[in-house]
């Protein structure tokens, strides 16, 4: 088999880079190791930022998203049983969607299938040869047979465990993790949501979240420490520990119960590689990177990373220049090590950890205090947080 471009991995990054070669005319096949509805049911992010939302709009892939996604115009910060308000529109013009990755990998498989795109699930990569010719190789099975993918370029779309980021010989690799000392434990339940916009609360227990899925079903999550099992959580514990941690001083504000239909632990790390490229080999998304999710960027970075390499292909495909693409990994890791950044801060501002002592505790406070207060300090999470447009 033969094709210009092979993707490995149909998550958010190989889909979408898949559909933007295709609107340029350029053709590509994408090896996705799960089945079709494995991929469209994984539970993950929810929040687009306000470019990618954008672009996904302008490429034609947005308008189930227009329709039935959410604008946020800000969220709630809590902390010391205190309502705080960040007004995203105010401080910045911009927004972000809640619109869940579920639904964006559906609209682009339909869409891929729609126009005849060459979208291989249960799939698997198990190799990538000749990264340094300008003939690379994807070996694959398939229906239970071993096969290879001739390309002009490899792009390993393929997540965190992907086969790409290890075929990146080591002597040209550098990478740098911090790993925390807690991860989140995630629910979703069929409920409506308790609350407009997102609640991201600072409570002495632990960091939770409440976001939502539609106006029938909510996602919640708890900071729980490493090592947690879900099971071992009664439903009716994790309601308890979310109303504790949501509670105002006030009160007047009750957190809705419903049944939890699903619930699952992630681990929280943040992970880089440098550089993206090996000769005709690239990486996008979580193969190169991950951010805790506090501040909602896994999936926006991957969306930006096949921006950039679409770009780039389409410059070498028109005008057989590789300027671009020789960019590429550059250009990607200011967006990444500015996402890095925001989502460290926004972890160590929110979360508890287990070493903080008073002193530590009262810091926190002061700094989330500030942020509520100072449009300065707010404007630095909403410009973050809602993607800046130009790094
Ligand atoms: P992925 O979505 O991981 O897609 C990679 C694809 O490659 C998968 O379909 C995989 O099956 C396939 N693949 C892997 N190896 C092979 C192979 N050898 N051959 C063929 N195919 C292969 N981000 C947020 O912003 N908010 C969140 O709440 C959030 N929650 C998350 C929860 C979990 C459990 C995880 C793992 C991630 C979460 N993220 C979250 C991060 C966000 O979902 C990711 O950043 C996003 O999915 C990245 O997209 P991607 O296309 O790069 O990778
Ligand atoms: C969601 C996840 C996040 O990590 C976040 O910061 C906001 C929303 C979500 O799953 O909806």
């Amino acid at each position: 088999m033969r094709t210009r471009v092979g993707i490995i991995g149909a998550g958010p990054a190989g889909l979408y880079l898949s559909h933007l070669l295709h609107r340029s005319g350029i053709e590509s096949v994408v090896l996705e190791r799960r089945d079709r509805d494995y991929c469209e049911r994984r539970q993950r992010a929810g929040i687009v930022e306000h470019g990618v939302a954008e672009a996904l709009i302008a490429a034609g892939v947005g308008t189930r998203m227009e329709r039935e996604g959410f604008r946020h115009e800000g969220i709630e910060l809590r902390f010391g049983g205190q309502a705080r308000r960040i007004d995203f529109t105010a401080l910045t013009g911009r927004s972000v969607r809640l619109y869940p990755q579920t639904e964006i990998v559906r609209d682009l498989i339909a869409r891929r299938i729609a126009d005849d795109g060459r979208l291989l699930f249960e799939a698997e990569a198990s190799a990538i040869e000749g990264a340094e010719t300008d003939r690379p190789r994807i070996h694959f099975t398939h229906d239970g047979t071993e096969q290879v993918l001739e390309c002009d370029y490899v792009v390993a779309c393929d997540g965190f465990h992907g086969i790409g980021r290890a075929s990146l010989p080591s002597d040209v690799v550098r990478t740098f993790e911090k790993v925390y000392p807690f991860g989140w434990l995630g629910i979703l339940a069929d409920v409506p949501p308790s609350c407009d916009e997102l609640i991201y609360a600072h409570h002495p227990r632990g960091f939770a979240l409440h976001s939502m899925r539609s106006e029938s079903v909510s996602r919640l999550y708890l900071q729980v420490p490493n090592g947690t099992d879900a099971a071992d959580w009664s439903d009716e514990q994790i309601w308890d520990e979310l109303s504790a941690r949501f509670a105002l001083r006030s009160g007047g504000w009750e957190l809705k119960r419903g049944p939890i239909t699903d619930k699952s632990v992630t681990p929280m790390r943040s992970f880089v590689t440098e550089p993206m490229r090996h000769g005709r080999l690239f990486l996008a998304g979580d193969s190169a990177h991950i951010v805790p999710p506090t501040g909602a960027k896994g999936l926006n970075l991957a969306m930006n990373d096949v921006m950039l390499l679409a770009e780039a292909l389409v410059a070498e495909d028109r005008r057989g220049t590789t300027e671009l693409l020789d960019a590429y990994s550059d250009t990607a890791l200011r967006r990444i090590w500015r996402a890095m950044h925001f989502s460290f801060w926004m972890t160590t501002l929110l979360h508890t950890l287990p070493e903080d002592d008073a002193f530590d505790q009262r810091l926190r406070l002061s700094h989330l205090e500030h942020i509520a207060a100072s449009p300065a300090a707010a404007t630095h999470l909403a410009e973050n947080y809602t993607g800046i447009p130009r790094i």
